[in-house]
This record gives structure tokens, sequence and C-alpha cells, in this order.
């Protein structure tokens, strides 16, 4: 525990704070800020965290206020503050301010690609992370390594749960069975909860286009779609899956058959890449209907074999599967995960449900915030 967090701790009696810095207020990090202001005294009831909100930044604006926001106005708040002079806002200065705080933490819930970088200067300043993001972990191994040895010698906790399955406990289940000895052989499932998604609404007749855009809709898909459909989504959740069994594997080494193929997959825009997937949707009806006859259907699967020597084959993509497939029987955006391990030989330890959605991501969010406070007051 710092002596901040010990002063917080003393000042407050039995009740720990912890003050958050928020990248990110769409679809998940928007109904973080919404939970927090729904659940503000019940939260603080039940768990005897007071937890502020005392920083929100998104693409363009940058708000800061160590009194704390009101979780209720603090979007308004920042949607009526000035453009920063940079696009993103630089984000290293409200960390220098946020580490005298009690229990700072920085919460990613945005998909930017660098962020291993900001963590490294969280981790320096004493500062905790909490990442919905899973570009940081799914960076070159060196780099993710030596943020993972970075958190453990500044003492800070590093948590992700929910860039694997939204809040379904995932990494949590990995971590305890390598760390009580177990040994992974075989990781497999339907890790995307937006893909299954997808292959429900086609083999109800939905066209491609018009159930990506749902999905969308629904806060299930990646900022840009292109990057569920190409399996990069999966493959990455393959990849921390993958590392946290143990094994060293990059990103580039795993194979990946993306669920829509062709041109399309480089558009960058995303209103571009969803119109143009039209073109695709009699092809895949066919498709879909063709499996549908021979009693089979569309699934989006994920297997890691592990082997010898901290080594793996990763392998995702979409593969026709028989109607007992217990893929099949997943409903909606559910995910699923089996572990094959030395104890879980015979049968799998499975973790299954609803594995996508802003509402449920952003409460797997403020479980690895509550995590992070419990850790820091530990000593209390
Ligand atoms: N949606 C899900 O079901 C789900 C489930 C599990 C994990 N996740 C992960 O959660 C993360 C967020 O997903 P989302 O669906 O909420 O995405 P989103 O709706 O596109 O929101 C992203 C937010 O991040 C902000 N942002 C982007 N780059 C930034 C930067 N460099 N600095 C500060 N803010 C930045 C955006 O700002 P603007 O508002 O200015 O655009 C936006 O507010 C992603 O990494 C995703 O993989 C999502």
């Amino acid at each position: 525990m710092s002596p901040a967090d010990g002063a917080a701790f003393r000042a407050l009696g039995r009740e720990a704070e912890v003050n958050v810095l928020l990248l990110g207020k769409g679809t998940v990090g928007g109904r973080l800020v919404a939970l927090l202001a729904q659940n503000e005294a019940s939260l603080r009831a039940r768990t005897r965290v007071s937890l502020r909100l005392v920083g929100l930044v998104d693409r363009r604006r940058a708000l800061f206020d160590e009194a704390g926001l009101k979780p209720a106005e603090a979007v308004a708040r920042l949607q009526s503050r000035p453009l920063s002079p940079a696009s993103p806002p630089d984000v290293r200065p409200l960390l220098a301010r946020l580490q005298h705080l009690p229990a700072p933490v920085l919460v990613d819930c945005t998909a930017a690609e660098g962020m291993d970088a900001l963590y490294a200067e969280a981790f320096h300043r004493g500062v905790h992370v909490v990442g919905a993001n899973k570009k940081p972990l799914s960076a070159p191994s060196h780099v993710r390594d030596a943020l993972e040895v970075l958190a453990r010698d500044h003492g800070r906790a590093w948590h992700y749960e929910t860039t694997v399955g939204a809040s379904l406990p995932i990494i949590r289940t990995i971590q305890d069975l390598v760390r009580t000895g177990d040994r992974l052989e075989r990781i497999e499932g339907a890790f995307s909860g937006t893909l299954g998604f997808l292959a429900h609404q086609l083999a109800a007749g939905v066209p491609l286009s018009k159930a990506v855009r749902e999905a969308r809709e629904r806060g299930y898909t990646e900022p840009h779609p292109r990057d569920d459909l190409a399996g990069l989504d999966v493959a990455r959740k393959a990849l921390i899956l993958a590392r946290e069994a143990g094994v060293a594997v990059e990103l580039s080494e795993i194979a990946v058959e993306p669920f829509v193929s062709g041109d399309l997959l480089t558009e960058e825009d995303p209103e571009r890449f969803l119109s143009g997937l039209a073109a695709l949707d009699a092809q895949f009806g066919a498709y879909v209907a063709r499996l549908h006859s021979s009693q089979k259907g569309l699934r989006y699967l994920a297997r890691i074999d592990v082997g010898g020597e901290g080594k793996a084959r990763v392998r995702v993509g979409p593969v026709a599967v028989d109607a007992d497939h217990p893929a099949m029987s997943l409903r909606g955006a559910e995910a699923m995960v089996a572990f094959f391990t030395a104890r879980y030989r015979e049968f799998p330890l499975v973790v299954r449900g609803v594995g996508a959605g802003g509402e449920i991501t952003a409460a797997g969010v403020l479980a690895d915030v509550l995590r992070v406070a419990e850790g820091a007051f530990a000593c209390r």
C-alpha cells in the first residue's frame, strides 16, 4: 500500500477511496459512467469503496478535476470543454496529477493503438491499470511482458478481465488454473459473442449486412466491425489466452481465416465497410442455407493446442459444425471457452454466457476496478 493509499484509508476509517481516470466514453466507457451515476450510493454501501471519477478523456477532449466529477454530469462537462490542442489529447500530464490521489486507477475503454506506452508511464507513476482494450495485451511479447514486469516491480495491479468474453470470468479462471499448478493442454470455443450473434442471425435468414448493422447498434462489434469480421478480434483473444496459459506466441503466428474474405477487409472507413457487405449477402445466405439443409451450422471457433516447451498452435476461423456440437447450443451473443487441462482432461472446465455488449462489459470493468480497491487496501 502506498503512503497516499494508507493516508486515504486512515482518513476514511473503514472506507477505501479509489480515483479513476477513464479513457473512452463510447459503448463501454459511456455505460461505465452511467453505471457509476446510477449506483453511486449503493456501491459505497455494498463495497465500502468510495469510487471517485476524477478524469474523462475521449479522442478530442480531456477533463480532469481532483475534486471529483459527478458521473451524471461528466460526459456533458467533457463535451462542453474546448477541443484539446492534440487529438487524441496527451494523457501524461493527467497521470502526473492522478498519481497524487489515493489508489489511482487508469481505466482504458478505448480500442486505441499504442496504449502500452501510457500503461508503462502509469505503472512508473504508481498508477494501477484496468483495461478493456486488447491491443496492449496482443502487442509483441517483449512489450506485453515488460508491462507485466513493470506492474509487478511497482506493486501496481493490471486487470483486463473484459478483454475476452466481456465480463465472463475467463482470464481469472485461467490464471487460477495456472497458479494452482494445473497444466493447460487445449483451449477451444467460440470466443466472440459478436460473431455468435451474427451466426444466429444468418441462420434465421437475416442478410449479413443487416445482421452486422444490428450487432453494431447493440454495441456488440468492435469500433471498426472489420476487426470482428476479419477474425482479428478473435485472434487477439486467442493470443491473450494462450499467453495466460504460459506459451510464447505472437499475433503473426496465429492461423486466421476471416469470417468474410476479400478486398472489403482493406476498407478503413467503417460506414463504407458496412455498405460494402451488402455485396456478400446473397453468397452468405446461400452458404448458410446449404449448411442448414445438411443439418449443420456456421460457427466461428478458436483452438489453442498447447505443446511442449511453452509453444502452442493457435487457429481461428469459421467452421461448419454438426447439430450436436457444443457451440450450436449457444444463444444470441453467448460465447464459450472450454479449458482442457491435466485436471480437466475427461470433461473440460467450461465458461459460457453472453460475451458482448456495453452494459455487461462496463460491469466487468467496474468489477476489475473494485478488485484494484480490494488489493490496494488489503493491508489495512
Ligand atoms: N462493446 C463490447 O461489447 C466490448 C466487449 C469487451 C471489450 N470491449 C473493448 O472495449 C473497448 C471499447 O469498446 P467500445 O465498444 O466502447 O468502443 P467505442 O464505442 O468506439 O468507444 C471508444 C471510445 O474511446 C475513445 N477513444 C478512442 N481513442 C482514444 C484515445 N487515443 N484516447 C482517449 N479516448 C479515445 C473514443 O472517443 P470518441 O468518443 O471521441 O470517439 C470513444 O469514446 C475496445 O477495446 C473493445 O474491444 C468491448
